[in-house]
């Protein structure tokens, strides 16, 4: 067994460079590749910090040593002392940080050998994601994936300077928490000292953060695991990090200016752009109409555009009942594309139906006439009025959606993002913010005939439309916003309710009784009785972000040990079956539902 013992490491793999030429160095880490010349032997040696070529030359360490390094696989763990050489002109690898040297080695010492890794250590595999994180500590040695944990590292480290700078202080709230209604499903915990009783892991900090503000700590903030056990998607896990802040007396504008600093200091000390403020600002209903999302994309046009006028009182069934049923007609102008197969539209078609689409119809305007599949409804006046009013040209084709407001949104929402991917209409080096402000306060939830908190139910109304709160609740706007990113939804926050009265009507908008509230929330309720100041916050991402940053496509790549989709650790296991015995010191018992 071979120790550092003597031959302690002097340098990084990746910071020597030529000017370290002649220099004597102790390097240790991993053998990321080596390649056998019959006397010679090249071994790219790899450590946290980069690669570095490593030289073992037969005829200047002498046959014994040089045997050793004959046995050298991937992955071995190694110490070496050699020599830093310049190579020679036609050897020089640029695209290596450490390609105009290499190390000369005079002495080998084999730490530890390795098994085989099932996938190669390094960038860009193409390797099953459940096999990556079945061994995801190999995983998480290739160098791309070290970078992402590092840039994650940075920018919480950023975060917390920034925050500190400003006056905020990191404080910790509870795991185990009381399972509180709305928002999405808790993870819970059985209390083994109180049978029958559980805890909830926090959704969010929310009310703790509150609570804080009612103590009087004026800035707060804390990097924190928040749990929610939701269907997970490519930005979502079950457990993830948000960036959370809570503020006293500052108003809707004074957050985000002091988080528009905290975005620009973190993007720019870490990567390198230039990031302009203050960010765009765009109400919930503009976002609606012309993107069909509350997290418009922005790199790309396409807006959605709305021809119903055009279209009305027509022979054309489809979308005359669309209309009388209070819908709307509305098209997206994918440029240049009047030409498209035929076999596209009708998956366009499909795609649509996907997200509550009835159907999806078209316009080509090509340089041979309009093709459509209305077209024998309309003039060929209509065609020109609708050619001018959604700015389209010859050799363009429009996509258009009839429905009601909602699904039109989603459709074609989602196909505009879609066909700028098969257009290759984004640019990815862009950075586009955006706020999105004026959300409605309540959303109506279908099936269970009432109206929910769409932010949060401590989200306070905009003061002009408290009247509504009982008679129009729709009518009701929320002081709230959100930060968007490149389409995605990196924070969110509002100003918050502070008045015990104010919280307990919009507790009864979305159906709670005072009793029920008081069951809930009454610790809410009771401290806000006792001078609360008024208070508003905001939670970001952190993995979404980073993500974002990192340009990655899932938020899996910036977490160390993540979940699947099916919310599974590949590598540990869990969740798994516990013993009879934990079951009954929880005075639990399991009963599953047949397959
Ligand atoms: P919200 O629920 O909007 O607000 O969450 C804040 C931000 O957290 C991120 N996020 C997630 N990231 C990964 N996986 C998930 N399952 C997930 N869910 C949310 C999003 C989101 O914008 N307490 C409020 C904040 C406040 O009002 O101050 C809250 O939690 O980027
Ligand atoms: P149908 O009457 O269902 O055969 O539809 C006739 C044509 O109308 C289809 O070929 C589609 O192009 C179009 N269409 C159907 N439903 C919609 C819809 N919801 N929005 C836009 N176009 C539609």
């Amino acid at each position: 067994m071979e120790t550092l013992k003597g031959m302690e490491r002097t340098n990084n793999c990746g910071e020597l460079r030529k000017i370290d030429e002649g220099k004597e160095v102790q390097l240790a880490g991993w053998v990321s590749r080596r390649r056998d010349h019959g006397g010679l032997i090249f071994v790219d040696m790899r450590d946290r910090s980069g690669i570095v070529q490593v030289v073992f030359d037969e005829a200047a360490m002498g046959a014994d040593a040089f045997d050793k390094a004959e046995t050298l696989r991937n992955e071995f763990v190694i110490g070496i002392r050699g020599k830093v050489r310049a190579r020679s002109i036609e050897t020089v690898n640029p695209k290596m940080a450490t390609g105009e040297i290499e190390i000369v080695t005079s002495e080998l010492r084999i730490l530890n050998k390795a098994k085989t890794p099932p996938f190669y250590i390094q960038d860009g595999v193409d390797v099953d994601e459940n096999v990556r994180l079945r061994y995801r500590y190999l995983d998480l040695r290739r160098p791309e994936m070290q970078q992402n944990i590092m840039l994650r590292h940075r920018v919480t480290k950023i975060m917390r300077d920034y925050l500190d700078e400003n006056g905020f202080l990191e404080i910790e709230t509870p795991m185990l928490c009381r399972s509180t209604p709305e928002g999405a499903r808790d993870f819970l915990v059985p209390s083994r000292l109180n049978a029958g009783q559980f805890y909830a892991l926090p959704q969010s900090p929310q009310i703790f953060k509150q609570l804080l503000m009612v103590s009087g700590f004026e800035k707060y903030f804390q990097i924190v695991r928040c749990f929610r056990d939701e269907d997970l998607r490519a930005d979502r896990q079950p457990e993830f990090t948000q960036l959370d802040i809570e503020t006293s007396f500052l108003n809707q504008d004074d957050i985000i200016t002091l988080m528009e600093g905290l975005i620009k200091n973190i993007f720019e000390s870490t990567l390198d752009v230039k990031i302009s403020t203050p960010f765009k600002r765009m109400s919930w209903q503009e976002a609606m109409d012309r993107f069909g999302t509350d997290k418009p994309d922005l790199r790309f046009g396409m807006e959605l555009k709305d021809i119903s006028e055009y279209v009305k009182g027509s022979n054309f069934k489809v979308f005359t009942s669309v209309l009388e049923n209070g819908g709307q007609i509305k098209v997206i102008n994918v440029e240049g594309y009047a030409n498209i197969p035929r076999k596209e539209l009708d998956g366009l078609v499909e795609y649509v139906k996907t997200y509550g689409a009835k159907g999806l119809a078209w316009i080509q305007y090509t340089s041979e006439g309009i093709k459509s599949p209305f077209k024998k409804f309309y003039s060929e006046e209509t065609f020109e009025q609708i050619k001018k009013a959604t700015g389209a040209e010859t050799g363009d084709l429009l996509l258009v959606v009839g429905d009601k407001p909602s699904v039109v949104a989603q459709a074609l929402g989602e196909l505009r993002l879609e066909m700028a991917r098969r257009r290759n209409l984004i640019d990815a080096n862009k950075l586009c913010f955006l706020w999105v402000v004026d959300f409605p306060m309540f959303e109506y939830v279908e099936e269970d005939k009432r109206y929910k908190a769409m932010h949060h139910p401590f989200t306070s109304p905009r003061e002009e439309d408290v009247e509504f709160l009982l008679t129009a609740p729709e009518k009701v706007k929320a002081n709230a916003y959100d930060i968007v990113l490149n389409g995605v939804e990196v924070g969110g926050g509002s100003l918050r309710i502070y008045q015990s009265d104010l919280q307990e009507k919009v507790f009864e908008a979305i159906g709670l009784t005072k009793e029920e509230a008081h069951a809930k929330f009454g610790f809410l309720m009771d401290a806000f009785e006792y001078g609360t100041p008024p208070h508003g916050g905001i939670a970001f991402g952190l993995d979404r972000l980073v993500m974002l940053m990192a340009q990655r496509k899932s938020i899996r790549d910036v977490i160390a040990f993540p979940k699947t989709q099916s919310a599974i650790d590949p590598m540990s296991h869990a969740p798994s079956e516990v013993d009879e015995k934990q079951l009954r010191e929880l005075h639990i018992k399991v009963k599953v539902p047949a397959k």
